[in-house]
């Protein structure tokens, strides 16, 4: 004990660093200085605190569409992706039964579901409890009829950053998934949970510049910590500006992966947080080289047409 006694001749000088005033430490992400610490630090874990931005790999589309294609075996498709992306946004069910517990990849948890393609489906013949399964009455969105499919003490157990529920603003169901929306970002708040709301697209719903910026910035006034939106051609960068929190994109429909970059990249420069992108990189002819090429979109610096030379020659050497 003779280090502890205040006698030993080796024992260090206390410094008070009297001169320097303690450090504010600052937040990087857009609309998020004002949280708590563990809600901060699960959004530094989505956020690449250099960037400020994320690349969220979305495989949950099971949720509604069963095995899409891509997604029949996540084993082997989606777990050789996993190196390269931030934030694995998923079901419950495909975390406990496939991911790894000992993954470094902040989760995004699917927390909004109940309802299928099926009966979203026009051209799908048949019943289910003796019902036309699809209705196809102008403004009737039977995919908007969710409710809220976690709760929050399954969040906890699986180790979720952020939760996601889907929003389907002017469809018959808004209500419902707004109301969705606020009883989860309550029941998150207790625990620095974040949620982010995703915006629906849907026959009801419209693409227009004037409808994702409405939506988006509802969802933020609502409590969303970060929204998930599409990328539109004109006027993108003004849904980021009037939005207080970050966007990250969702990729839609598989496209080719030249224009699947250009997209990254135009979204990132108008003003998104970054990507959650599911069917333009798993889909694409070769999902880890088409990984790698969004990566360096959205942390690198690159350009589209440098992104996609690099999938060129990624997928010519694979
Ligand atoms: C959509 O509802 C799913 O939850 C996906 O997470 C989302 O659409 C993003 O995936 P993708 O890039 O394939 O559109």
């Amino acid at each position: 004990m003779a280090d502890l006694d205040g006698t030993s001749a080796e024992k260090k000088d206390k410094e008070y660093f009297t001169d320097i005033p303690q450090n504010k430490p600052d937040f990087f992400l857009k609309g998020s200085h004002q949280y708590d610490w563990g809600l901060q630090n699960r959004l530094a874990h989505i956020f690449n605190p250099e960037s400020g931005r994320t690349i969220m790999l979305a495989f949950d589309h099971g949720y509604f569409m069963g095995p899409t294609t891509g997604l029949e075996r996540v084993d082997q498709t989606i777990l050789p992706l996993e190196p390269y992306c931030d934030c694995l946004m998923l079901t419950r069910g495909i975390q406990r039964s496939i991911i790894p517990a000992s993954t470094q990849k902040a989760i995004a948890l699917r927390a909004s579901g109940g309802t299928s393609m099926v009966s979203a489906n026009d051209e799908w013949e048949g019943e289910i409890g003796g019902q036309p399964a699809a209705l196809s009455r102008p403004g009737y969105e039977p995919l908007s009829n969710e409710h809220l499919a976690v709760d929050i003490n399954e969040a906890i157990r699986l180790n979720a950053s952020v939760l996601a529920v889907q929003v389907f603003i002017g469809s018959q169901y808004e209500r419902q998934s707004l109301q969705n929306l606020t009883n989860l970002i309550d029941a998150a708040a207790g625990y620095g949970i974040a949620v982010m709301g995703v915006v629906a697209v849907g026959r009801a719903m419209e693409r227009t510049v004037k409808y994702f910026r409405m939506a988006t910035r509802l969802m933020a006034e609502l409590g969303c910590h970060m929204v998930k939106c599409y990328h539109i051609e004109d006027g993108f960068e003004t849904i980021t500006s009037c939005c207080p929190v970050p966007i990250v994109i969702a990729g839609g429909k598989k496209r080719p992966e030249r224009d699947a970059l250009q997209m990254a990249y135009d979204a990132c420069q108008e003003g998104a947080s970054g990507v959650d992108m599911g069917r333009n990189i798993f889909q694409a002819d070769a999902p880890v080289p088409m990984m790698r090429a969004v990566r360096g979109v959205v942390h690198e610096g690159m350009n589209a047409k440098d992104a996609y030379e690099l999938y060129e020659q990624l997928k010519a050497e694979s």
